[in-house]
């Protein structure tokens, strides 16, 4: 980690807005390496240098890893002029720069999304090699034959595309709703896998990555922390 202004290195591990951390430099409350440091902007490696609060070591966490329960209506980008998006919907200490969203959903759907500031941490979930499972839960306009359970088995043709194998469990009762089990995440990939076979998607909600579920005690638009053991989650539960 580079050196950083002392407010920055502050409000990035939550200790209060870039303005609070600020007042608390002025007031004489943080050290750096055993010395009160009174700037805000005076740089500080976090990394090699000892950062204290109130005489309490800050323990710098490099990256942060957000699960959100996406709503509908919301972009999964990181900043768009024109519409709100997932960061426009995260709490200001966790705004800060270089937050996305790891893979996407689309605008209508909702569910389960990992925002993260860390690049490899997104790219080693999201290729394809690592067989990270998707669950999504899907309302439709008709109920899944076992023709349909077939051909996602398979592997269905899509104009563009061969979609890998993937599991498709029917709603119990005959209802017109299923879940999918995918293990790749192309474009409107579900939305178009049961265009392929006739259905319409009417409403997606993405429910689980790996062996990762979607916290349901998370209103819509809210996110929280992940811890490391979650994280190892989303890399367990491989596909049929
Ligand atoms: N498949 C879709 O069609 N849409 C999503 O948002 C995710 C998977």
């Amino acid at each position: 980690m580079k050196a950083e202004r002392l407010d920055k290195i502050l409000a990035s591990q939550n200790a209060g807005t870039r303005k609070e951390v600020g007042t608390m430099i002025r007031a004489g409350r943080v050290s750096v390496n055993g010395k009160t440091v009174l700037r805000p902007e005076f740089k500080a490696d976090p990394e090699h240098d000892t950062v204290e609060l109130d005489g309490a070591v800050l323990t710098v966490k490099k990256h942060l890893y957000l699960m959100m329960n996406k709503p509908s209506g919301v972009l999964s980008d990181s900043r768009n002029p024109k519409a709100q998006t997932v960061i426009d919907l995260l709490p200001h200490e966790w705004r800060r720069r270089g937050m996305f969203p790891a893979g996407r959903l689309d605008k209508d759907t909702e569910g389960l999304l990992i925002l993260t500031d860390d690049g490899d941490f997104a790219h080693r979930m999201l290729a394809p090699k690592s067989h990270v499972t998707k669950w999504y839960e899907a309302v439709l306009a008709h109920p899944v034959t076992e023709e349909d359970v077939q051909a996602f088995r398979k592997g269905l043709e899509l104009a563009d595309m061969t979609c890998l194998p993937a599991e498709l469990i029917p709603a119990e009762g005959g209802a017109s709703a299923a879940i999918v089990k995918l293990r790749e995440g192309k474009f409107h990939q579900v939305k178009r896998m049961f265009l392929a076979r006739g259905n319409k998607v009417l409403a997606l909600r993405r429910i689980r990555i790996g062996d990762l579920p979607l916290d349901e005690s998370l209103s819509p638009g809210e996110s929280r922390e992940l811890s490391a053991s979650e994280l190892e989650q989303i890399f367990r539960g491989k596909l049929l």
